[in-house]
Parts: C-alpha cells; sequence; structure tokens
C-alpha cells in the first residue's frame, strides 16, 4: 500500500520528466545543464565511440565478475567466518547498468579533478568512474572500504584491469575521512557506504570541509529505507545546497561553500535497476 503512494507521488514528476530535462539542458546554468545532459544521455543510450570503447571494457570485466566462482571470506554478525560469492556481490551489492552509466556521464560532463567514493565493496563502481576518467584523460579517485577483503579484492581488480591509479583505502569512512584525508579536497563524491540515515547525516557534514565550491555530490539508495530517505530529505534542505535531483536511486546534489538562500529542487524519477 505504502508503495502505491509513493508511485502515486511519483507519477507526476515522471510524466513531466522530459520536458524538465530539456528545460536544464537549455539553462545558462552550467551544472543544470551538465545533470541533464548526462541523464539524457543515459536515458537514450547517447555514447560516442571512444567512451563506447571504455565503457565496454568495464561490462566486459562486470560479466566476468557474474560468473566468477571466487569468495571473499568475512566474518558475520556472530564473529564466524562466512565465504561470500563475487558474483553474489556483483550482483547485489555494486553499481552496475544504468547507474554504473550515469556515474560515467556525470563525471563525463563535470570532468572532475579529485573523485571519491564512499564504499567500494569489490571496485564495480570504481571501474565505472575510472573509465570516464581514463575518457577525460585528467583526473583521480579515491575509494574507502572497510571490510579488508573486499578493499584486497577491487585492489587486485583495478591493477587487473590497468586501473592502478585509483588510491584504494581500507578503513572506516568517517576515521578515513577525519584523519587521513582532512586536508583534501573533493570535486566529485559518490556516497555508497553504510546504509543508514544517521551515517548518511554523519557523511554529509565531513564531506562539507571536504567538497569544493560546485562539487557534486550523490547519494546511493536514497529509497533504500525510510531513515535512508528521510536522511535524504534532511540533506537536500542543507543550506550548502544549491541543486538537489531526486532520480529515486541516486540523490544528486550541487554543493556550495557559501550559503544558498534558496535551494532548488528537482524531481527526475528513473525506474531502472
Ligand atoms: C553497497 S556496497 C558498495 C558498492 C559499490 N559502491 C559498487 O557499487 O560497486 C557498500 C560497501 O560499503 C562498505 N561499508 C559499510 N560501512 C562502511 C564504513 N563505515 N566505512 C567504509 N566502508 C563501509 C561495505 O563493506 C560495502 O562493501
Amino acid at each position: 500500500m505504502i508503495k502505491f503512494f509513493v508511485l502515486l507521488k511519483l507519477l507526476p514528476p515522471f510524466l513531466n520528466r522530459k520536458r524538465q530535462l530539456d528545460n536544464l539542458i537549455n539553462s545558462d546554468d552550467n551544472a543544470l545543464k551538465k545533470i541533464g545532459k548526462a541523464v539524457k544521455d543515459c536515458l537514450e543510450n547517447n555514447i560516442d565511440k571512444e567512451e563506447e570503447k571504455y565503457f565496454d571494457e568495464v561490462n566486459f570485466r562486470i560479466s566476468q565478475l557474474i560468473s566468477s566462482n571466487e569468495s571473499v571470506v568475512e566474518l558475520d554478525s556472530e564473529g564466524r567466518k562466512a565465504a561470500l560469492k563475487i558474483s553474489s556481490l556483483t550482483k547485489q551489492s555494486s553499481r552496475k547498468d544504468f547507474w554504473g552509466r550515469l556515474l560515467f556521464n556525470l563525471i563525463r560532463q563535470f570532468n572532475p579533478g579529485n573523485c571519491l567514493e564512499l564504499g567500494t565493496c569489490i571496485g564495480v563502481s570504481a571501474l565505472f568512474q575510472a573509465a570516464a576518467i581514463k575518457v577525460n584523460s585528467s583526473g583521480s579517485l579515491t575509494t574507502i572500504e572497510l571490510s579488508e577483503e573486499r578493499f584486497n579484492f577491487a585492489q587486485k581488480l583495478f591493477a587487473e584491469t590497468g586501473n592502478d591509479f585509483i588510491h584504494s583505502i581500507n578503513g572506516d569512512v568517517e576515521e578515513v575521512l577525519t584523519e587521513n584525508l582532512s586536508g583534501e579536497k573533493f570535486d566529485f563524491v559518490f556516497v555508497d557506504a553504510n546504509h543508514k540515515g544517521e551515517a548518511l547525516i554523519k557523511y554529509f557534514s565531513i564531506l562539507c570541509n571536504l567538497a569544493t565550491d560546485n562539487a557534486v555530490i550523490i547519494f546511493d539508495d536514497i529509497n533504500w529505507s525510510p531513515d535512508m530517505n528521510k536522511a535524504w530529505k534532511e540533506i537536500r534542505e542543507n543550506v550548502n545546497v544549491k541543486y538537489s535531483f531526486d532520480l529515486f536511486e541516486f540523490g544528486v546534489c550541487i554543493f556550495s561553500n557559501k550559503q544558498v538562500n534558496q535551494n532548488k529542487k528537482y524531481s527526475l524519477p528513473i525506474f531502472s535497476y
């Protein structure tokens, strides 16, 4: 019943999405233009030859991970060793298809210098971001993962795929951001670590000190739970958020290092998994 009301609420912005995207693309504001273009190119599957080459390489690697027999061994909540299949982690916990393409397109559009990812898992979403950085011929990516086993697997994957420029860190996001990376600045951030609303709010408050003016901050799974959705709604009201875009799966913010008088919100629901 709740899902029915959520879908009913999303129907008008869904029907209005094409017009909204055209308005964004025709806007005088560069950030709005780039968001509109990144989303539209994803929906229409517009990709040039060079992009396609890098993008296909990522998809080929994902197909290998899905058919892999490898596992990572981790401790479960009761401290017992449990083997997690790479194929399951790729299917269940990793960004692929449409959303991987959107990460790729956003990095292509914004051409960020320093990118940051919170929650590497086994490295799939980092591959999409790294592919866009390669096509851009500039930029860097730092990614943080709590699980040592997933971190080790991702590092091996990055080396095997010619992505050893990715700076991979094993540790807790909050500790790494406030200790190891406290002096850094990031132009693009993908938030996909602890899926609790409280953690999301905390990450955002730390990121406020690390994000550059006009940085793109993306929150994954904003409809994962009512708690995550509540946190997303709180974040998009923040005085340092200039624009925010609710894409149903991703919440995207354009960050301002000055307080804004009015933060503008867009709803562009995309139902693709
Ligand atoms: C949904 S997965 C990330 C998926 C990855 N971004 C992708 O799409 O390929 C979330 C990851 O965040 C990690 N994580 C959860 N809490 C964390 C924390 N406090 N610090 C660092 N990593 C954390 C988990 O171990 C898990 O691997």
